[in-house]
């Protein structure tokens, strides 16, 4: 896959649009009925995480293994906490908001329409109970052994194995897609991602990212990741 910079996948957003012309329509007709259905039912108040659940599916699919077409990453199987720390970033703007984070946008009206904690305590313990997605390499041109080096540093966080770790806030990177990783290490480097002064996790994982030399260093490290399953 070619790099995946901020103007990357703004012109991937773009090609995309003027491929699917009408079939981005009706998705979009059809994301807004389903969340006019979802207020529906929140009005009777929402204990229901699978219910919730049918707002994700559109995007991260209905098993909550991620669509790349829409940049959305694998969620299933991720841990309470992270979900429930991800979806607070992004429904308060920590996350979502810099103008070159277009996938993060994406996101965040979808946490803002849920309206309060209890439903986003339903929806994280719901991801986090879904069978992890295994996702295979779909990039070329890293290089594992030098991203192996490169990932000392990341494990003190991460763990080893990229288990993540709950009590330093770094989530397991062992199930996620390479393409999600190169976009997410890229949007922290850039400073789209973990440069809001208040975004406290963002901002201890941003260094490590700008640490990385090029992108090369970047695909290097996220080959290596890929080893880890
Ligand atoms: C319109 C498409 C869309 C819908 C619908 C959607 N998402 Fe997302 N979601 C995304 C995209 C795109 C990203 C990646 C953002 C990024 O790159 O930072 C994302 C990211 C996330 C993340 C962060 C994952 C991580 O590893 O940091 C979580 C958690 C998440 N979504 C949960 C949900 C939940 C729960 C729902 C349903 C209530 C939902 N999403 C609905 C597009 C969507
Ligand atoms: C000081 C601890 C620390 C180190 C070292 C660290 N990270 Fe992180 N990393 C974090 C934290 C905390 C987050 C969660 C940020 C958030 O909540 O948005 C994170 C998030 C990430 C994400 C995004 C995950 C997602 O689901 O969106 C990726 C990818 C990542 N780190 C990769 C790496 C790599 C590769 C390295 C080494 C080059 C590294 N990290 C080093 C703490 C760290």
């Amino acid at each position: 896959m070619a790099s995946l910079t901020p103007q990357n996948l703004r012109d991937r957003m773009h090609s995309l649009n003027k491929m699917r012309g009408l079939s981005t329509l009706l998705f979009v007709v059809a994301l807004l009925a389903s969340a006019c259905n979802h207020d529906r039912h929140t009005e009777q108040a929402t204990t229901n995480g699978e219910e919730i659940f049918e707002l994700c599916v559109s995007c991260h699919g209905p098993e909550g293994h991620g669509e790349s077409m829409f940049n959305a990453p694998a969620i299933a199987g991720l841990p309470e906490w992270y979900v429930k720390s991800a979806l607070q970033k992004f429904k308060s703007g920590l996350r979502g908001t810099h103008a070159a984070d277009i996938s993060g946008m994406a996101m965040r009206p979808m946490a803002m329409s849920l309206h309060n904690d209890a439903d986003i305590e339903t929806i994280a313990a719901y991801v986090s109970r879904m069978p992890k997605a295994a996702p295979a390499a779909t990039m070329e041109g890293g290089n594992a052994a030098n991203g192996k080096a490169l990932y000392a540093v990341c494990a003190a966080c991460h763990g080893a194995k990229g288990e993540g770790n709950e009590q330093l806030k770094a989530p397991p990177l062992s199930q996620m897609s390479d393409w999600y990783m190169m976009s997410s290490l890229e949007k922290f480097k850039s400073g789209a991602r973990g440069s809001n002064p208040k975004d406290i996790e963002g901002g201890q994982m941003r260094p490590n990212a700008v640490a990385l030399a090029d992108e090369q260093a970047i695909k290097d490290v996220v080959a290596h990741i890929m080893t880890l399953k």
